[in-house]
C-alpha cells in the first residue's frame, strides 16, 4: 500500500475515533440516574480470609436469581444497561472490574496506549479484580462490554475463561458509539464449551432506553415467563408486612411491571364488609372473569382499582394474586378496621 494511502486511512480512522469521543463525553452527563433496585455483587475481597463463596453469598447482595448480568464498562454506558437488564429480570448483577483500572490515558484511542495494545493482540488476558463466587447458581449469564474497536475488550475473553460454563446459556450486549455487533460477540464463542448454548446478542447505542432493552430480553425469550418464575410481592400496612404470590395472567404481569418502576402506595378505604379498595392510580390491563374473591385475595377491579380481601364476594373482576397464607383472621388483622394505606412492592 502506498504511503499516503495510508496516511489517508490513518486520518479517516482518527475521525472515526474523535467522532466516539465525542459522542462518549456528550452524553455521559445525560446518562440517566440509576434507579436499579437490584444489588450488585461485589467484587471479592482481596482479603484472603474471605472466600470467594463467602464474598457472593454472604455479602447480602445475591437476590438467589438464576440468572446473573455480568458486565464490564469503563465510562458507564454499559453499566447502564446491565442496570435495566438485571433490574427487568430481577437478575444478580456483577461488574467486571480490571485489577488494574482503565485511566482516561488507557483509553485514549490510537495512541499507542494501553487499549490499542490489549485490542491489537487477542491472547491479552487483563487481570479481573474479584470474582462470583457463586457461578454453579447461574443458569443464564448476561455479559456486558462497551466495543472497543470493533471487538470485546480483552477483560471479557479473561471473564470467559475464569469459569466453567458448560451446560449453561449465554449472551453478550455492548454498547458502541456507532459500530454494529459485527464479530464482536462470535469471536468469544470458541473461549468456552461447546456445550454452552448462546442467544441472539444485541447492540445498543449510547444512552437506549430500559424500554429497548426489555424488547430484546422478550425476543431472545429471557424476560421472566410468569408460568415459570413465580411473581412474588410484598404489602405492607401499618407497620406489617406479608407477601403475595401474583396470578398467572396479563393483569399480573403487567401490575408486576408497574411494581418493577418502584412501591405502589394505595389509600384503600373500607368497603361492603369485605374489602378494602383503593386507586391505582393508572390503568392496568383487565382480564376480568367471574370470581369469588376470599380472604387475601388481590382484586383488580375495573382496571384501575386495587382490592384485599378479608371476607368473600362474587363478582366480575381480575384476580392479581393472593396473599401467602391468608386466613380471614389474619387479613382482618392485617388490614384493621378502618380505611388503610397500603403499600405494594417487589420484595429487594
Ligand atoms: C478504546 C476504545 C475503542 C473504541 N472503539 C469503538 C469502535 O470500534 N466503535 C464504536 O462505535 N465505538 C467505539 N468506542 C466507543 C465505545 O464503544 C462507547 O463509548 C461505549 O458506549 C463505551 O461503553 P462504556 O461506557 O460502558 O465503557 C471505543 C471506545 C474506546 C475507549
Amino acid at each position: 500500500m502506498k504511503v499516503t494511502n495510508m496516511k489517508k486511512i490513518v486520518t479517516l480512522l482518527l475521525a472515526v475515533v474523535m467522532m466516539f469521543s465525542l459522542a462518549a463525553c456528550s452524553s455521559k452527563s445525560s446518562l440517566p440516574s440509576s434507579e436499579t433496585k437490584t444489588p450488585t455483587i461485589g467484587a471479592m475481597p482481596s482479603d484472603p480470609a474471605n472466600s470467594p463463596d463467602k464474598s457472593a453469598t454472604d455479602t447480602g447482595t445475591n437476590n438467589g436469581s438464576r440468572i446473573l448480568v455480568a458486565y464490564f464498562s469503563a465510562t458507564g454506558h454499559t453499566a447502564q444497561i446491565a442496570e435495566y437488564a438485571a433490574d427487568i429480570l430481577g437478575a444478580d448483577l456483577y461488574e467486571i472490574k480490571a485489577k488494574q483500572p482503565y485511566s482516561e490515558a488507557d483509553l485514549a484511542y490510537y495512541t499507542d496506549g494501553r487499549c490499542d495494545k490489549e485490542q491489537a493482540d487477542p491472547g491479552v488476558r487483563p487481570e479481573i479484580d474479584g470474582k462470583v463466587g457463586n457461578m454453579e447458581q447461574y443458569d443464564t449469564v448476561l455479559i456486558g462490554h462497551p466495543i472497543w474497536y470493533g471487538q470485546a475488550p480483552r477483560i471479557i475473553s479473561t471473564f470467559l475463561e475464569s469459569y466453567n460454563f458448560a451446560n449453561k446459556t449465554l449472551v453478550t450486549f455492548c454498547t458502541s458509539g456507532s459500530s454494529g455487533l459485527g464479530s464482536s460477540a462470535s469471536n468469544l464463542y470458541g473461549l468456552v464449551p461447546s456445550s454452552v448454548k448462546w442467544l441472539e446478542s444485541r447492540r445498543f447505542a449510547i444512552g437506549s432506553s430500559k424500554d429497548e432493552v426489555a424488547a430484546w430480553l422478550t425476543d431472545i425469550g429471557l424476560e421472566e415467563d410468569p408460568e415459570v418464575n413465580e411473581m412474588k410481592i410484598q404489602i405492607t400496612t401499618g407497620g406489617k408486612t406479608m407477601t403475595a404470590t401474583l396470578s398467572n395472567n396479563a393483569s399480573a404481569a403487567a401490575f408486576y411491571k408497574l411494581l418493577n418502576n418502584g412501591p405502589v402506595t394505595v389509600e384503600m378505604r373500607d368497603y361492603g364488609g369485605f374489602e378494602k379498595v383503593g386507586p391505582l392510580g393508572t390503568s392496568i390491563v383487565r382480564t376480568d372473569g367471574s370470581i369469588t374473591a376470599k380472604p387475601g385475595d388481590i382484586i383488580l377491579y375495573q382496571g384501575d382499582q386495587v382490592t384485599i380481601y378479608y371476607g368473600t364476594n362474587t363478582w366480575d373482576f381480575t384476580l392479581l394474586g393472593r396473599i401467602d397464607g391468608a386466613s380471614e383472621e389474619s387479613m382482618r388483622s392485617f388490614l384493621g378496621d378502618g380505611d388503610p394505606t397500603v403499600t405494594f412492592k417487589i420484595p429487594e
